[in-house]
């Protein structure tokens, strides 16, 4: 996470305390005026406290009328109802709430016992992600029949999305448009017209009007040490194929198989002659493995990330001399002027210089294949704009590797969801503007600022108060929760969408699918890199409105809440408030602690008082059985389960706060939920995917123990559901740590 410590704190602390001099007639007066304000205070809560007392006595255990419980439980117990549900609360009938309603009626099973298992009471049928939902709204934007200006940026993104969707255009175009491109390229010697080649215009044309890269990455990113300034970089390139040296054991004599096979069929797709095209798909597949066996594997490349060159051009010339470095740089970062003493950033300075060998001896021995080489990558990296006969036999290859590398099938996924993907990669600014005009209004957004307030001020109050905590830990937590940035929905650009109106005049849409796509490729890499040369750049929002995920950036000490997450199930401006405190309100707490929350492990916060706590903790997720009969605990997500701790407390005390401020609640109609047990559910909802989809490397528990570990560690639940004491969430031992 990289959080930075000694981010300037105890210098703003001091700004934030009361002026130590001033007035002090006017103090005093002041104080005398709160004193007695507070005893008054004192006196009228004593009376209410007690009104209160006599109507709960009164209230909760006047006979219930027995409803059909939706919680597969008798109803009639004498249910503890708290202050704040004594009340008459009011069904919201608006449609907002109706399909609120609905989504937790299909994603539920309210047939389980939510005392034994309440994942399952609020998960247990649950299909699909709020991710892929928010697709579908793109979906829907994008096939409205809007009324955009002719020539707007608007306009464009329709006509793409379209174009994409309009597999009829693309199926009669067949072969034709890529075989235009080839011949672009200088051609090969499987098809068509073949001209004597050029190695480095070819793949400067790659590079520059295809955005691939055969032999390596290039790509302008800030540089790895302050100032930052944005410097090309140079890596080792990304093969989708495994064909490293730590497969050949297994399976691999197989791979290149289904590979070879692959590449046949793209070259007869092309109109090659079969015996030809086997020649060239073999060599190209020598190429790549041999290419293959210089990549540093993945987790070392993560590791020695920070291992870096800086080299000029022309020194990187002297290194790996197979290739016209300087022209082929310029003709890929124009509109920088580049010179043989630039400098740029190289991770893997053997990987370049064996690859160069590696290209030398092929020009020498095989100088038309290495053409064929490059040929074939680009028509790997187009298949997702080509026609179907392209597209099945990319799958059919993928499908095969994973089953060969043992790894779970991928879901075949819909047209219209590749063609939302694509417009997304290709219009970004245009269609997060779209989506947030759509789905996001002002009144959303100070909605959600006015959730996050009384979740920050709940925090903050909450810390004072942890018995466990050292001061100097609670002064250091406190400081960063005080002094965090926070964006909601979107950034400034695309809540105010005229400021990316003219991004798209240089992108062309054409007859033909495939060149409309590369003319948005060209065009996006024309704006990175004019955008990384602009003050405040817009790619320093990095995440996209349509995210469903919470975001925390170190470096400037802001957290995103992206529209996607503010957004049925999780958050609506008319939804009861148990609905957004417990959903949007917890995922704000979550975010929040995760500024600070690596300082309460041990090892870091060495003089709190909560070694026996986290080991109580253990104890506690331990006693969960999982799904699959086993039960989990891992050191490894500590961090996170105390998290989860903390952010159903805060939100369930935020929630509370707000209930003693502004009385009167809603709840959704025909769900028997009072406003508490809704306020549970929604939490949970948040936590709801498939167990299997979860990654191994995940740092969360899996997502019943999610649900399970906090619930029962709050007495509050078992108290609104009325769970029998020994019940799974309702447990003999608690811990208190939040
Ligand atoms: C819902 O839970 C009940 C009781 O555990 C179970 O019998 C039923 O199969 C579940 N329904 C679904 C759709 O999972
Ligand atoms: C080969 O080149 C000629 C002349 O440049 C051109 O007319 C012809 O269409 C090309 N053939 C193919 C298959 O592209
Ligand atoms: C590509 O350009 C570099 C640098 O000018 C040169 O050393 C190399 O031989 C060229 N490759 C070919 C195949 O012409
Ligand atoms: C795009 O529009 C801007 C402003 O209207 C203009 O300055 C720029 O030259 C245009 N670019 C192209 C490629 O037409
Ligand atoms: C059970 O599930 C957990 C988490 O999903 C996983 O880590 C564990 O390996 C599984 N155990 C078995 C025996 O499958």
């Amino acid at each position: 996470m990289g959080t930075n410590p000694a981010m300037g704190m105890g210098a703003l602390w001091s700004q934030e305390r009361p002026p130590e001099e001033g007035q002090p007639t006017e103090r005093s007066r002041w104080q005398a005026m709160a004193r007695q304000l507070l005893t008054t205070v004192l006196f009228l809560s004593v009376l209410l406290g007690s009104c209160v007392l006599f109507v709960y006595i009164f209230w909760s255990c006047r006979p219930r009328v027995p409803l059909p419980s939706p919680l597969g439980e008798p109803s009639s117990l004498c249910l503890f109802v708290p202050s704040s549900e004594l009340f008459p609360t009011d069904p919201c009938d608006t449609p907002v709430c109706r399909r609120l309603l609905e989504h937790y009626l299909k994603s539920g099973n309210i047939s389980v016992a939510p005392c034994t298992d309440f994942f399952s009471f609020a998960c247990g049928k649950a299909k699909g992600t709020l991710a892929e939902e928010i697709k579908r709204q793109l979906q829907r934007i994008l096939e409205s029949s809007g009324s955009w200006h002719p020539g707007s940026e608007e306009e464009k993104a329709f006509q793409f999305y379209s174009s994409c969707m309009d597999t009829d255009a693309i199926e009669a175009a067949g072969a034709g448009p890529l075989r235009q491109i080839i011949e672009e390229l200088g051609g090969w010697q499987i098809s068509g017209n073949w001209t004597s080649l050029d190695f480095n215009r070819t793949l400067r044309l790659l590079m520059s009007q295809y955005g691939h890269f055969p032999f390596f990455r290039a790509y302008l990113s800030p540089h790895p040490s302050p100032p930052h300034q944005p410097v090309i970089q140079i890596d080792q390139p990304e093969f989708d194929i495994p064909l490293g040296q730590e497969l050949e054991q297994k399976n691999y004599a197989q791979i290149l198989r289904e590979y070879l096979s692959y590449l046949n069929c793209l070259g007869e797709l092309l109109g090659g002659n079969p015996s030809k095209v086997q020649e060239h798909a073999y060599l190209s597949i020598s190429i790549t493995s041999q290419l293959s066996r210089f990549l540093r594997p993945p987790g070392q490349q993560r590791t020695q990330g920070k291992l870096f060159q800086m080299v000029t051009i022309e020194q990187l010339q002297e290194m790996a001399p197979a290739i016209d470095w300087l022209s082929c740089l310029q003709a890929t970062f124009t509109p920088m002027s580049l010179s043989p003493s630039q400098l740029v950033v190289v991770h893997n300075l053997d990987y370049l210089q064996d690859m160069s060998k590696v290209l030398e001896k092929q020009l020498l021995e095989h100088r038309d294949f290495l053409q064929s080489h490059m040929i074939f990558g680009l028509v790997e990296a187009l298949s997702p704009a080509l026609n179907s006969k392209f597209q099945d036999a990319r799958r059919l290859l993928n499908q095969k590797v994973r089953e060969l590398t043992e790894q779970p099938p991928m879901p075949t996924r819909p047209r219209w969801m590749e063609c939302v993907e694509q417009t997304d990669a290709a219009f970004k600014p245009t269609l997060a503007a779209m989506f947030v005009r759509e789905t996001f209004s002002p009144s959303t957004q100070s909605a959600a600022m006015e959730l996050f307030t009384a979740i920050k001020d709940a925090l903050i109050t909450h810390l004072r108060r942890l018995p466990w905590m050292d001061e100097e830990t609670r002064k250091k937590a406190h400081d960063k929760v005080t002094q965090v940035q926070v964006t909601m929905g979107a950034p400034e650009w695309a809540l105010k969408p005229a400021l990316a109106r003219q991004e798209y005049n240089d992108t062309h849409l054409r007859p033909s699918y495939l060149q409309s796509f590369l003319s948005s490729l060209r065009s996006r890499q024309a704006r990175i890199i004019q955008s990384s040369f602009q003050p405040s750049p817009h790619h320093r929002w990095k995440v996209s409105p349509w995210e469903v995920k919470a975001h925390y950036s170190p470096s400037d000490h802001m957290v995103v809440f992206p529209a996607g997450l503010l957004q049925p199930p999780f958050f609506h401006p008319d939804y009861p408030r148990a609905v957004n405190f417990g959903a949007a309100g917890s995922i704000m707490v979550l975010e929040l602690l995760r500024i600070f929350s690596h300082l309460l492990l041990p090892g870091f916060c060495l003089a709190c008082d909560n070694r026996a706590i986290l080991q109580c903790l253990e104890h506690h997720y331990a006693a969960f059985p999982l799904p699959n009969g086993t039960s989990f605990y891992g050191f490894r997500t500590l961090q996170e389960d105390v998290a989860d701790m903390g952010g159903l407390a805060i939100a369930l005390k935020a929630y509370n706060n707000r209930l003693s401020w502004h009385r009167g609640e809603t709840t959704l109609p025909r769900l028997d939920l009072s406003p508490h047990q809704l306020f549970f559910l929604s939490y949970a909802q948040v936590m709801c995917r498939e167990p299997s989809t979860q990654d191994s490397q995940d740092p969360h528990s899996p997502p019943s123990l999610r649900v399970h570990g906090p619930l029962s560690n709050t007495p509050a639940f078992a108290r609104y559901f009325s769970c029998p004491y020994g019940t799974p969430l309702n447990p003999s031992r608690r811990c208190q740590l939040w």
